[in-house]
């Protein structure tokens, strides 16, 4: 495809500058180019899923696609219009904690190309959860931001359950779902919030807050049993629904020279690809249609969106994946989804979820 090519050309050189540099520059120039109200309709029209049999309505909000950005790349909410003409169904903000906060010293964004992927330890830098409410206030979405919220660094762990109920109090009313994030690898003790004992309050907590769905996102690293007992606790609390992975801190398989030199961080793209399958199969074999499955980590192709379908995903989100694969990613995979639907014989995306698991 002649724009895959051309990207990967520009890609050459955009990959000639420092992650982060790179990152906040691409960012500030989409937000540029889908500034004008003219051209992000023209955007759009090329770009956003056209196709009715790609959209759903998923916890009573309507998602024109299924491919959403994931969180971490708009950590503050600042590109709210330009998800939607780069072809993304959805995209979730944040992370974002109840104080603003800087994250990690620099370098904290690694390339691997050798594996297609990322490494990060950029520890939640983000402005708060204040400011993201105020810019989700005065924007009128053209599509569904959902909010991902974390733990404040300086927040010890007994106190987070106030830290996480007050991001949920200003921004739940604000978003079409929220995430409680207890899985980045890159807050000193947030994984340990994953088990149940210290999960439970959290979510309650949460819970206790708003009436806007709520989702918990969970890591790669974890166990069958915990992923288990997350489902199950998940079910039990009326949760909508959780997105499955987070970043791996495993390095096991990696092929990019040095990347035992460049200290800890999570690794996303198709090495977490794997892990990410099998605890999706793993959730839908729990809890079935019983809570909304997102599926994330490692999805690059239309064959990888559509295999994450079939095995319980209701919907998809991806990061690492528009990283390398450009502007027209999120319309390759949306056209792809399309395609299969229709060589399947399914007469919505609905019919498609869990179909393989289903038999
Ligand atoms: C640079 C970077 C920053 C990230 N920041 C966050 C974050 O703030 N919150 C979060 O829940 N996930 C964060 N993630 C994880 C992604 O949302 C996603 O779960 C993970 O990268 C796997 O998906 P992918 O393989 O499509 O990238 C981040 C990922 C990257 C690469």
């Amino acid at each position: 495809m002649a724009d895959a090519a051309m990207y990967a050309a520009l890609r050459r050189a955009l990959f000639l500058v420092p992650p982060e540099r790179i990152h906040t520059l691409v960012f500030a120039g989409l937000r540029g180019v889908t500034a004008p109200a003219a051209l992000r309709r023209r955007a759009e029209r090329t770009l956003a899923p056209a196709d009715p049999a790609l959209a759903s309505t998923v916890f009573g909000v309507r998602f024109p696609g299924p491919l959403g950005l994931a969180a971490g790349f708009d950590k503050d909410g600042r590109g709210l219009n330009t998800w939607g003409a780069l072809g993304f169904g959805y995209a979730e903000v944040g992370t974002v904690t109840a104080r603003a906060q800087p994250g990690n010293p620099a370098p904290r964004l690694f390339r691997l190309p050798a594996d297609r992927a990322l490494l990060n330890r950029m520890g939640f830098n983000n402005h708060g959860a204040g400011e993201l409410a105020l810019r989700l206030a005065r924007h009128s979405p053209d599509i569904p931001i959902g909010v991902n919220i974390g733990k404040t660094k300086v927040i010890p762990p007994e106190d987070a359950v106030d830290d996480y109920r007050a991001s949920a109090r200003l921004l739940g009313p604000l978003a079409a779902y929220l995430v409680v994030n207890v899985s980045s690898p890159n807050t000193p003790g947030l994984r340990d919030l994953q088990a149940v004992e210290a999960l439970r309050p959290i979510l309650a907590g949460v819970l206790a807050e708003t009436t806007t769905p709520v989702l918990v996102k969970i890591a790669p690293d974890l166990s069958d049993a915990d992923v288990d007992e997350i489902a199950d606790l998940a079910v039990e609390l009326g949760l909508a629904g959780i997105v499955a992975t987070n970043t791996t801190v495993s390095r096991d398989g990696l092929h990019t020279p040095g990347v035992h030199g460049l200290g800890s961080g999570g690794v996303s793209g198709p090495p977490v690809a794997q892990r990410s399958l099998e605890i999706l199969r793993q959730l839908y074999a729990r809890v079935g249609d019983r809570l909304v499955l997102i599926s994330v980590g490692g999805i690059e192709t239309a064959d990888d969106a559509w295999e994450r379908i079939v095995s319980g995903a209701t919907l998809l989100q991806g990061y690492t994946g528009f990283v390398y694969g450009g502007g027209w990613w999120a319309k390759h995979l949306h056209d792809g989804i399309a395609q299969r639907l229709r060589a399947g014989g399914f007469a919505s995306l609905t019919d498609a979820v869990g179909s393989a698991a289903k038999g």
